[in-house]
């Protein structure tokens, strides 16, 4: 990124616009809104209260074009193995295709096995519906335990939750993720061994985690009364490693092929989806596919400069890379999309927290960014403080819809009210002139005017973007996470990445497998360093 001619503009136009104030900018130009705002997919993105004019937005969008970024792009959705240090094709994108168009890995089209798979995902959800399916005494299935982590179950939380409204009836859903017992526990506590259903969720099938808790859930079935032939009864299974569910006990008729082109953050729309569309039924499963198939098909065809992730991105990488921020948090006000952050910290910091170019060489600039944040207005009682005061210029993108599934009084145009304001806050601010009116105003001294004002003012100048679907649907929530998806590729392409493997979390599972020995053996730890030896004694000091 560096080396591009691009840069080197945008690096000049940072010392222009440190030098302006968004209010300015909204008073010099009445268009703004209209010049800085697009719509795609069901979403609305309004991108006018961002430190940008249009020298900026043309530059970052040479940068994406000196990038390459239009040649990456067809070449991800083409197929070619741009996760190059896996040897693998990045194809999360086929997965909600719709279209005949063949897709091509290794010479084979991967389409109709997706569609096959599709066709047993509804399958498989007909029949727990349906009572069709029986536990091991002839009960129809009333619960159904997610068993997965990370990809395996983040996103598929996110997209539960977001699509609340279109929950089937007469079913709970349950997660098991961490290797803590108490998360298992408080979830057997809640299901009955005779209407359950796992479903164990793991592309690799070798997950400690997800793992430790199947074969948990697993004893814990055998210890209720179930018979070791009835398990299948009660387990189902999705994986690229056939091999090893097979090895676990889980019938072949009751599992669902994935693929190593398929990412696990990316991997939602895949079989490991199988529980969304257990939780809302088939066919919205299919919708939010469709939904954000119609992000991906913006996303490939629009401009660059009217693409919504690509303008998304850009903007990361403006804020990030020329203007020092280093964290971007997303707001939603909307308590159904209460996961997304979490999901979202999976999919971008797990995909650009990299150092190392495809040559070796390591990034001389910052990559993927600090991603957190939460629901509004809860967290503008706890962290607004510091977007409004703080010294740290964090980017903020609020998803708000304009509209609710659940009208109550006039609580919903409060809940958009509230985001509004938030956006202008962080805009406008509040001067030191202002403040003094203000206070001079409430019939206060000149000295504790002057004692007080300084305090009080707020600098604005804070950008963010308003992200506004109509509703939360299956569709707009199918479209943002795929517009979150794209986005973290345009930045990761922009810096040289890839932005498809997790080398990272690699070491400190593998220091977890040697260090396990060190914790069962009743023989005193010396040989790992002062720290991990001295930790070790103390955990043994209540567990011998
Ligand atoms: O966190 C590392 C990781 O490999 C993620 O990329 C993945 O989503 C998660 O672990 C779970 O992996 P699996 O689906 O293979 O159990």
């Amino acid at each position: 990124m560096d080396h591009l001619p691009a840069s080197k503009d945008l690096a000049a136009l940072q010392q222009q616009m440190a030098n302006t104030h968004l209010r300015n900018l909204f008073a010099e130009d009445p268009s703004r809104f209209e010049r800085y705002t697009l719509e795609a997919a069901g979403l609305f993105l309004d991108y006018s209260k961002h430190l940008i004019n249009d020298d900026v937005m043309t530059s970052l969008v040479n940068l994406a074009e000196q990038a390459n970024l239009t040649h990456a792009r067809e070449a991800m959705f083409s197929g070619k193995k741009i996760n190059y240090t896996e040897k693998r094709a990045v194809l999360h994108t086929a997965l909600r295709s719709f279209g005949d168009a063949p897709v091509m890995v290794d010479g084979e089209d991967i389409m109709p096995m997706i569609r096959e798979t599709r066709a047993r995902m509804k399958v498989m959800t007909e029949q727990v519906h349906s009572g069709q399916w029986l536990g091991h005494t002839g009960k129809p299935i009333k619960h159904i335990v997610n068993i997965g982590i990370g990809g395996s179950y983040l996103g598929l939380k996110t997209a539960i939750n977001a699509m609340t409204p279109y929950h089937v009836k007469g079913f709970e859903h349950h997660f098991v993720a961490n290797i803590d017992p108490n998360e298992l526990s408080e979830v057997l506590r809640k299901i009955d061994p005779e209407t359950t259903l796992f479903i164990v969720a793991s592309k690799s099938f070798s997950t400690l985690e997800t793992l430790q808790n199947a074969q948990a859930a697993r004893a814990w079935m055998i210890e209720k009364g179930c018979a070791e032939e009835d398990i299948r009864k009660h387990f189902m299974a999705i994986s690229t490693n056939l091999k090893a569910i097979d090895q676990f006990g889980i019938a072949q008729e009751n599992t669902l092929p994935l693929w190593d082109w398929v990412g696990g953050r990316y991997s939602l729309w895949s079989s490991i989806g199988l529980l969304i569309s257990m939780v809302v039924g088939y066919d919205n499963f299919e919708r939010l596919l469709k939904g954000a198939e119609a992000m991906d098909q913006h996303f490939s065809s629009a401009p660059l400069a009217e693409n919504m992730p690509v303008i998304a991105g850009l903007l990361g990488v403006w804020y990030q890379n020329f203007m020092g921020a280093e964290s971007h948090a997303v707001i939603s006000y909307d308590y159904f999309l209460r996961d997304l952050p979490g999901h979202l910290q999976q999919v971008d910091m797990e995909s650009n927290g990299k150092r190392t170019r495809k040559d070796g060489s390591t990034v001389p600039y910052q990559t993927g960014s600090v991603i957190w944040g939460g629901t509004g207005t809860n967290d503008q009682h706890a962290y607004h403080q510091l977007l409004h005061q703080g010294t740290r210029l964090i980017p903020v993108d609020f998803i708000a819809p304009a509209t609710t599934h659940n009208p109550i009084g006039e609580q919903h145009p409060w809940l958009f009210t509230n985001a509004l304001a938030q956006s202008q806050a962080m805009m406008q601010g509040k001067t030191l002139e202002e403040v003094r009116d203000e206070l001079s105003a409430s019939g206060m001294g000149t000295e504790e005017v002057e004692q007080l004002a300084a305090h009080k003012v707020i600098p604005g100048n804070r950008p963010n973007s308003m992200i506004v679907p109509e509703k939360i649907t299956p569709e707009t929530t199918g479209a943002l996470i795929a517009m979150y998806e794209h986005k973290v590729f345009v930045q990761g392409t922009i810096w040289q990445i890839n932005s498809f493997d997790q080398w990272g979390v690699e070491l400190g599972k593998v220091l977890g497998d040697r260090l396990i020995e060190k914790i069962r053996s009743k023989e005193e730890t010396t040989d790992q360093d002062s720290s991990t030896n001295g930790l070790i004694k103390r955990f043994k000091q209540f567990n011998h």
